[in-house]
C-alpha cells in the first residue's frame, strides 16, 4: 500500500493531484483509517503490532506528500515568476502634463513686473456692494456713467463687481488716510454685456493703485511705460489719450504701439498702429476724500488693465472666447516647456 502510494506521489504533477492522493490514502475513507477502525477486532497481540505497521505507513506517505508539495510549490513560483517578468525594454505610455492657463500665466507675469516696482498683491470680493463698486468713485446714484457697465444686480444694493476699481476704495479704507497704498488687484468682473469675438460677460482687470505725497502724471505715465516695455518688449511705444472716469481727474487712456502678427497677418491694428490696452489717471480727490485722505496732503494714480486684451494681442489671440471655451487644442499651445 504504502509503495502504492509514493509511486502515485512520485508521478503527481499538479497541487490539486497530491491533494487527492492525500484524501484517497490518509482521508477518513482510506485504507489507513478502516485498519484504525478495525483494531477492535484484533486480538491483545496483534493490536500493538498493526498499529504501529499502519501508523508508520501513514507518517510514510504524509512524509512524502509534504515533500513533493514543497517542491510543487516551487516549481510553480519560478513559473509565474517567469511569465511576470517585465520587459523594461518596451516604451512607456506619454504622460499628459496639465499647465496653466494662458490668462493665470499672464496675470502672474502683469504681477511680477508689479511686485518687481514695489507694488503689493491686493484681493477683493467679486461680489460687491454699491458702495464700493460705484459709490465710494464718484459715481452716485444716477450717474451716468454707470449705465456704462450695465450690471448683475442680487439685491438693491449687492451686485457683481463691474471692475476692479472698489478695491482702491477698501485698500485706501482699510489705511485709514495715514499712509502710502502701492498695490495691484487682479480678479474677475462681470459686465450685462453680450458674448462676441471682443467683449464677454465675465472678463479678468488688473487694477493699480498709488497713493502718496507728490504723485505726479509723470509717475503713472513711467510706470506704464516700464510695464509695457517689459512685458511687450524694449521696442513698443505707449502714448496717453485724454478721457473720462469719473475716480480720476484726468483721466486717460492708454495706447500701445502694435504690430501683431499672426499666420494670417498683422490685421488686430493695421489700421491706426496703436491699441487700447487700459484706462487710468490721477485719484479724484472726492474719492480720496471718502477713503478717509486728504486730498491736500495725498494724491495718486490709478489704472485698471484688461489681460484679455493684453494676452489677445501679445499671442495674437482673435477670440476673446477662446480663454473659456476650455478646448484643450488652444490652451495648450500656451503650456511654457518646464
Ligand atoms: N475701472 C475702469 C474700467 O473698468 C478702469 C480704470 C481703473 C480707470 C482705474 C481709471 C482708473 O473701465
Amino acid at each position: 500500500l504504502q509503495l502504492e502510494a509514493l509511486e502515485r506521489v512520485e508521478k503527481a504533477s499538479t497541487l490539486s493531484d497530491l491533494q487527492d492522493i492525500r484524501v484517497a490514502y490518509l482521508g477518513k475513507k482510506g485504507p489507513i483509517t478502516e485498519v484504525l477502525r478495525g483494531m477492535g477486532k484484533l486480538s491483545q497481540e496483534e493490536r500493538p503490532i498493526i498499529g504501529e505497521l499502519a501508523n508508520k505507513v501513514r507518517e510514510g506517505i504524509a512524509n512524502e506528500l509534504d515533500v513533493k508539495k514543497a517542491k510543487l510549490e516551487a516549481k510553480e513560483l519560478d513559473k509565474k515568476l517567469e511569465q511576470e517578468t517585465i520587459d523594461i525594454t518596451l516604451p512607456g505610455r506619454p504622460v499628459q502634463v496639465g499647465g496653466p492657463h494662458l490668462l493665470t500665466s499672464i496675470v502672474q507675469e502683469i504681477e511680477d513686473l508689479f511686485i518687481g516696482m514695489g507694488f503689493e498683491i491686493r484681493e477683493g470680493p467679486e461680489v460687491e456692494t454699491d458702495y464700493y463698486n460705484f459709490e465710494a468713485l464718484n459715481l452716485p446714484k444716477g450717474h451716468p456713467a454707470r449705465d456704462m457697465q450695465d450690471s448683475f444686480y442680487i439685491t438693491e444694493d449687492l451686485l457683481l463687481r463691474t471692475h476692479t476699481s472698489p478695491v482702491q476704495a477698501r485698500t485706501m479704507g482699510e489705511y485709514k488716510g495715514s499712509q502710502p497704498v502701492k498695490m495691484i488687484c487682479p480678479g474677475k468682473v462681470y459686465r450685462r454685456d453680450t458674448d462676441d469675438a471682443t467683449h464677454s460677460h465675465q472678463f479678468t482687470q488688473v487694477e493699480g493703485l498709488y497713493v502718496d505725497k507728490d504723485v505726479r502724471m509723470s509717475d503713472l505715465k513711467g510706470v506704464l511705460n516700464s510695464f509695457a516695455k517689459q512685458l511687450f518688449g524694449e521696442d513698443r511705444e505707449i502714448r496717453l489719450r485724454p478721457s473720462f472716469f469719473p475716480f480720476t481727474e484726468p483721466s486717460v487712456e492708454m495706447d500701445i504701439s502694435c504690430k501683431v502678427c499672426n499666420g494670417k497677418g498683422c490685421s488686430v491694428c493695421k489700421r491706426t498702429g496703436w491699441i487700447e490696452i487700459l484706462g487710468g489717471g490721477m485719484v479724484h480727490p472726492r474719492v480720496l476724500e471718502l477713503a478717509g485722505y486728504d486730498p491736500k496732503v495725498y494724491n495718486g494714480f490709478a489704472f485698471g488693465m484688461g489681460p484679455e486684451r493684453i494676452a489677445m494681442l501679445k499671442y495674437g489671440v482673435d477670440d476673446i472666447r477662446h480663454f473659456y471655451a476650455n478646448d484643450v487644442r488652444f490652451l495648450k499651445q500656451y503650456h511654457k516647456a518646464e
